[in-house]
């Protein structure tokens, strides 16, 4: 039986600290407000300049040289990004040519904090019909150029950081270990709760100068909205996870949530009865980087030397759409 495994991973964030304190001097706010309310005590902003497919390429160097494989051994590229270089192409087609993959086939998915998850069963099931062998997935995020430092955009502008994940999925032969078993999910009734206006093709042309003057341009969120189906969905997604695959609790070593907000995590920790340490979180250090923070934070703890071959990992993400899915690993 093919399985796909995580051959290699790696990951990037730019050098640039940028604590509580240095938001609250653009706007009203208080590195005690965003601590307790998010966990939030840093996070890292790129410098002007420089791409998502920049993040992108410095964490997919990393992941493939971690896999042993060159470029060119890569068979897709699959990038998740709700920050893209451009409206189109995709990143994925920059982080190509900037790598040296040539003719590489590329895939973006725009599944915002999701999308590593979407990305991974796609590259999951690419894998086991043989179809392909090693496919590169990245999530990569600039959200820095895309805040609103004002008071009227703070609520969202202290959640997020820039930042860069990447895992190269590779077929296995006859191997337990590998990804067990994936679960996606969207309610679009949701859409409105948490998205960024300035795109609006029902416009002739699609960006008014309306939308500028007016902060449509930024991104839009109803917080308690987000936080409160984030809980419910993910306790919903992790309880059917064990279950469809006759699991307890104490079965996984541990689970990568997304990092959106760490009082979210724990809360879903504690309506689980799993210890709260189980459920790891580098969110104080890189804020919410999106599509990156679940490779960010599989990467950090598989570089700390916490992961042992055999342990069963649970990956669980909730985001914009609403989206919201898991996937268990075995190691
Ligand atoms: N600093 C100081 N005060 C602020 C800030 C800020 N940055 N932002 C909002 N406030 C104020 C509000 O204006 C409000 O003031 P008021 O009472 O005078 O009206 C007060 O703080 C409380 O605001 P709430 O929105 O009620 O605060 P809440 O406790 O709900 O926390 C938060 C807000 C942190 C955004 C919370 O709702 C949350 O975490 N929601 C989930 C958000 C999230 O996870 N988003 C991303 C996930 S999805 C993804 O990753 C794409």
């Amino acid at each position: 039986m093919v399985r796909s495994v995580i051959q290699g991973i790696g990951s990037y964030v730019p050098p640039r600290v940028v604590t509580n304190d240095e938001l609250a001097r653009l706007f009203t706010t208080s590195d005690e407000w965003i601590r307790t309310r998010t966990g939030i005590e840093e996070r890292r902003f790129a410098e002007e300049g420089t791409t998502c497919s920049d993040l992108a390429l410095q964490a997919a160097q990393k992941a493939l040289e971690d896999a042993k494989l060159g470029p060119t051994d890569l068979d897709l590229i699959i990038f998740a990004t709700l920050s893209p270089d451009h409206h189109f192409p995709g990143s994925g087609c920059y982080l190509q040519a900037k790598l040296g993959a040539k003719n590489v086939g590329c895939l973006d998915v725009r599944n915002q904090c999701t999308g590593f998850v979407y990305s991974m069963t796609v590259a999951d099931a690419l894998i086991r019909t043989g179809s392909y062998r090693n496919i590169l997935v990245v999530g990569s995020e600039i959200h820095s150029s895309a805040l609103d430092f004002s008071d009227r955009g703070r609520d969202v502008a202290v959640l997020f950081g820039d930042g860069a994940g990447a895992a190269v999925f590779s077929a296995s032969n006859g191997d337990d270990r590998g990804v067990l078993y994936t679960e996606l999910h969207a309610d679009g009734e949701f859409t409105r709760a948490l998205c960024m206006d300035i795109w609006d093709i029902s416009h002739k042309p699609f960006i008014t100068a309306e939308n500028l003057e007016s902060g449509k341009i930024w991104p839009q969120m109803d917080g308690r909205t987000v936080f409160k189906h984030a809980v419910t969905r993910l306790v919903e997604t992790v309880t059917r996870t064990l279950a469809r695959n006759g699991l307890k609790p104490e079965d996984v070593k541990y689970v990568f949530p997304h990092q959106a907000n760490l009082r979210i995590n724990q809360m879903v920790a504690e309506k689980l009865n799993m210890p709260k340490e189980k459920f790891l979180s580098n969110i104080q250090k890189y804020g919410n980087t999106t599509a990156a923070s679940i490779p960010l934070l599989l990467d950090e703890t598989y570089r700390a030397g916490k992961l042992e071959r055999g342990d069963l990992l649970l990956i669980i993400a909730f985001g914009s759409g609403f989206t919201w899915g898991s996937a268990l690993i075995k190691w």
